[in-house]
């Protein structure tokens, strides 16, 4: 993913490069009829990534008793119920590149749009951390 669209968060950074890479790896299994055995395998691993990667977000979101917690939680079960559909009603190979469009616009149009509001929070949150911290007791 582009560092463009780095947050400043370095655990989520991560998570999100890892998020690129494999929705990366699932257009190219798809574009390639011969590595079509990869695409099932793959979402299974970007399912995985990213229900682990949205309760992560949605913690943080919740610890910091942020607004957007309800709004961002939404959007990460509407991609989620993508792959649900998928896995429940599997596409047929002729539809794989219209759902690969489908997950790539979807996952990275919310780590690209929508992710940023939520990591303002959490970086006021680490410069008031941060700050404190630094705080010599006794003075201001
Ligand atoms: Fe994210
Ligand atoms: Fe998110």
């Amino acid at each position: 993913m582009d560092p463009k669209y780095n947050l400043g968060i370095p655990e989520i950074d991560a998570q999100h490069q890892e998020i690129g890479e494999l929705v990366k790896a699932l257009q190219e299994a798809i574009a390639d009829s011969r590595q079509r055995y990869l695409v099932h395998p793959t979402l299974k691993r970007l399912h995985q990534l990213l229900v682990t990667h949205f309760d992560y977000e949605e913690s943080f979101l919740k610890m910091l008793n942020a607004d957007e917690l309800r709004h961002h939680k939404a959007m990460h079960k509407g991609i989620l119920k993508l792959f649900e559909d998928y896995f429940d009603h599997p596409p047929a190979p002729a539809d794989y590149e219209y759902f690969g469009k489908v997950v790539g616009d979807k996952v990275l149009g919310h780590v690209m749009n929508h992710d940023d509001g939520m990591a303002a929070s959490m970086r006021a949150y680490f410069g008031n951390f941060k700050a404190s911290a630094q705080k010599v007791p006794g003075k201001p």
